[in-house]
Parts: C-alpha cells; sequence; structure tokens
C-alpha cells in the first residue's frame, strides 16, 4: 500500500469578511497573486505533488471556484478564433478534468475540523493531503511536494507543515509541542491558538497537511460532542491522532506570505510579481519611486 496522498481537500467556505467588500461577490480564493487565483496555484502544487483528485469544501454562495476549475470552450474557441491562440491555451491548461472533482458544500461556519470532516466519504480510506490556500509559499519545489518526498512506504505517518514564528505570533495559529526527528519535528501534542505566554513552542502549523485516514475517527468524536457555536478544530483531532501515530511537524524549504491578512497578500503579490521575469523589471523602478 502507498503511504502517498492521491486527493487532496481544499477548505474554501469561508466567507473572508476581513476582506470586504473585495469578497461580496467575489472568492478569496479568486485572488491574483499577479494573474492566477491563490486556489490555483494551490492546485498547481497539489499536482507537482502527484495529486489527482481534488476535493473543494466550499459554499454555495461561491459559484466562481467550480467555474474557475471547469472548461469555459465557448471563450477558448472566440480568442482562438481572434489569433490570441496562447490566452485559449491558459485557459484550458487551468480547467481540471470533471472526473477529477469532487464538490462538497459547508453550509455552516464551523471550522475548519468541520470542513475535513465533511470530505470523509469523498476521501475514504487513504492518506489524504489538505491545503489552505490562505497561505501562499514561494519555493524551488512545492512545499505538498517537499512533504510527500519525505513519507516512508512503511510507516503510517501524518505531516503537518511546521514554521517558527515570533512570540507574539504564537496566538495566531496551531503550535507543536514536539521533539526533533529525522531532521523535522515528531508530534507530541498542539494546541490551537494559545493565549499569549502559554504556547509550548514557536513551532506554528501553517496550512499544509498529509493526513492518515484515522483522523476521521478523532474528527467523528469531535463533531459528535460538538457544542454549538464552537468551532471543531482539526489541531484537536491532529493531537488526538498523535497519542496513536507518528506527527511530524515538517520543516519546510520556502517564503511562506499569509494571504488571510491585507498586509500578507499585499506583500505576497509584491513578492511573487519579483519573482517573476516579464514584470520584476518595471515593477522594481515603481517600487523605488513609492518607497
Ligand atoms: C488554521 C489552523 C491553524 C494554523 C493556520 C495556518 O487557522 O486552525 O492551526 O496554524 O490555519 O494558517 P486559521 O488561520 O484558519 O484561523
Amino acid at each position: 500500500m502507498t503511504n502517498k496522498p492521491k486527493k487532496i481537500v481544499f477548505p474554501v467556505a469561508g466567507m473572508a469578511t476581513r476582506f470586504l467588500p473585495a469578497t461580496k461577490t467575489v472568492p478569496k480564493e479568486l485572488f491574483p497573486l499577479v494573474d492566477k487565483p491563490l486556489l490555483q496555484y494551490a492546485v498547481e502544487e497539489a499536482t507537482g505533488a502527484g495529486i489527482e483528485e481534488f476535493i473543494f469544501v466550499t459554499s454555495r454562495r461561491k459559484p466562481g471556484i467550480e467555474k474557475h476549475f471547469s472548461r469555459l470552450t465557448e471563450l477558448e474557441e472566440y480568442l482562438e478564433s481572434i489569433g490570441k491562440e496562447a490566452y485559449a491555451a491558459i485557459l484550458r491548461a487551468c480547467a481540471l478534468p470533471e472526473a477529477a472533482v469532487k464538490v462538497i458544500y459547508q453550509d455552516e461556519p464551523r471550522g475548519l475540523g468541520h470542513a475535513v470532516w465533511l470530505a470523509k466519504e469523498a476521501v475514504g480510506d487513504a492518506p489524504f493531503a489538505v491545503l489552505l490556500p490562505d497561505d501562499a509559499i514561494l519555493a524551488k519545489t512545492g512545499v505538498l511536494k517537499q512533504m510527500v518526498d519525505f513519507l516512508d512506504a512503511t510507516e503510517p505517518a501524518s505531516l503537518i507543515a511546521a514554521q517558527e514564528v515570533a512570540d507574539d505570533k504564537t496566538p495566531l495559529y496551531g503550535i507543536i509541542d514536539g521533539a526533533p526527528e529525522k531532521g523535522h519535528l515528531r508530534v507530541k501534542s498542539l494546541v490551537e491558538k494559545p493565549a499569549a505566554g502559554t504556547a509550548p513552542s514557536n513551532n506554528a502549523i501553517i496550512g499544509r497537511y498529509v493526513l492518515q485516514p484515522r483522523i476521521f475517527s478523532h474528527l467523528d468524536a469531535l463533531v459528535k460532542s460538538h457544542e454549538s457555536g464552537k468551532e471543531i478544530q482539526l489541531t484537536d483531532a491532529i493531537a488526538a491522532l498523535a497519542k496513536e501515530q507518528a506527527v511530524y511537524g515538517f520543516v519546510f524549504e520556502g517564503k511562506r506570505f499569509d494571504c488571510g491578512q491585507s498586509a500578507g497578500f499585499v506583500a505576497a503579490s509584491v513578492a511573487y510579481a519579483l519573482a517573476r521575469e516579464d514584470i520584476a523589471p518595471s515593477l522594481r523602478e515603481s517600487l523605488k519611486e513609492i518607497i
């Protein structure tokens, strides 16, 4: 049995109220870094890691997400008819095969754990990945590919991407209590958004996960005991999993941007643009002027 995930869950149902009014009709996951939506970078990272099936846990209020990954033959044909073949090719390249896509609706905001739990049937009994498109990561090798390459066929391990954050930032993340092992961190426990001054370390969970299907029994338990109004945390389910199976905090290579807040999103836009040869030179000039 392979330990490499073939399916991925994208939890993308959130309303992103922080980005209103932009998110009134445009899902935040479709905001572009330069000219490509955040979620398309995420899908490309997944494809590069060998993922073959894409499960979107989304909202009926965000039909653009499904549309973005399906064919738009009318527009493709029109672009071809006016000689803009290169643009038609860009459109074709961002469509996923229909059979490779599953759409699940999360009708109430009940947290990341609940979103992943909704994908239980679609995932089945095999390891799978989860990617939060808010965490944009510029890297030579996609972070999910780095993680999948680390997996060992013999050990049913789960991985969570890990990165050190400053003391005052620990209340914004899931935090890892772990010990160094195999160049990464063996997770003993996890705490979701600890109160200031109480974090067990500075190692934060970043939005890339490879999870064993056993996670669903822990999510089941959390959903059953769920008090209304309280979010179901994926972090709590992974902490329970770590008591039974190996979970590693995976220290990845790459520069990560928090596109869940506006300053991080703008910084990511600049960094991704500077990584592009076609626009970097003129952008550098403009930035000099602005600063
Ligand atoms: C989620 C997770 C948190 C993790 C973070 C990474 O939080 O619950 O453990 O550290 O993503 O971006 P959110 O940022 O969705 O509140």
